[in-house]
């Protein structure tokens, strides 16, 4: 086992890639606290884990664009598990929070754009965990120990149409994660990140189905990564098998080359 007796809070932790990786976590040994503003599907990922893998599991409520709320979900995990080694940041996507649930929308023509959801963008894909790190890093500096896997995106380096305030921010995570690996490596933090490419998780999925049924040319699913691969990609960077390896960002897919 991986990370046996290791305590992980994994933001975002109810769908997707972050439900994939709340599974591998607790089957690696970990306790897992799955932290997502979606606190029913939270609980459904964790009630799963605990009858399949008999590990220590709890879903959180958290809407980490809010810093309060990340402060209370760092107590949350320190009362009950008493420890945090490591935080996976892997909430993040299109669209704003209203009245505490998260709304997915896409962000359309930049000279369409509102100023309101750039910044829902923005604080969902970058503030976000900007604020679950500061709410976790002086109990990891105390440790002198911690792990931090954040989540980017290729649209940070490649561009697409309607994507301006996703790709700034998911950009921004990883300057963030190059710059926190050097202030935090005297503590003994290691902090990095992953570059997901278009991977099958349900929210994707929908779409492709959604552009199918409305004739749009159909995309090669092949080309997807699986959600299980990216879970493994964070269990390595959270395992021990890294020890020197900090602020760097793992990308994933294939660069063909331009002709
Ligand atoms: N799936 C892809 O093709 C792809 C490609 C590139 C990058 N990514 C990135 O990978 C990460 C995971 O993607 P996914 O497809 O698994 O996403 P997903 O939509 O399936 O899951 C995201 C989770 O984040 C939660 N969330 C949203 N806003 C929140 C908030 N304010 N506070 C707390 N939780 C919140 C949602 O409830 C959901 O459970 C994201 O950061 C995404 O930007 C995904």
């Amino acid at each position: 086992m991986k990370l046996k007796d290791k305590v992980a809070v994994i933001v975002g932790g109810a769908n997707g890639i972050g439900k994939r990786t709340s599974k591998l976590f607790a089957r690696e040994g970990a306790k897992v606290l799955i932290a997502d503003i979606g606190i029913e599907a939270a609980e459904a990922v964790a009630k799963e884990i605990r009858t399949v893998e008999h590990q220590d599991v709890i879903a959180f409520k958290v809407d980490h664009t809010k810093e309060e709320e990340t402060f209370k979900m760092v107590k949350f995990a320190l009362d009950k598990f008493g420890q945090i080694d490591i935080l996976a940041n892997i909430a993040g996507t299109h669209g704003y929070v209203e009245e505490g649930k998260f709304i997915r929308k896409d962000e359309g023509p930049f000279a369409e754009s509102s100023k309101a959801l750039w910044d829902s963008t923005i604080d969902i894909n970058l503030n976000g965990a900007r604020n679950c790190i500061r709410a976790v890093v002086n109990h990891m500096m105390e440790r002198r120990k911690g792990r931090i896997i954040n989540f980017s995106s290729v649209a940070a380096f490649q561009g697409a149409p309607g994507l301006a305030a996703y790709s700034a921010a998911k950009g921004g995570i990883i300057s963030l994660t190059k710059a926190l690996a050097v202030e935090l490596a005297p503590y003994g933090i290691i902090i990095n990140c992953v570059i997901p490419s278009a991977t099958a998780t349900e929210q994707v999925m929908e779409r492709i189905n959604g552009m199918r049924k409305s004739g749009q040319p159909a995309l090669d699913l092949n080309m997807f990564a699986s959600p299980e691969e990216l879970a493994n990609v964070v269990l390595w960077l959270a395992s021990d098998d890294v020890s020197h390896m900090s602020g760097q960002s793992i990308q994933m897919g294939i660069d063909y080359p331009k002709h």
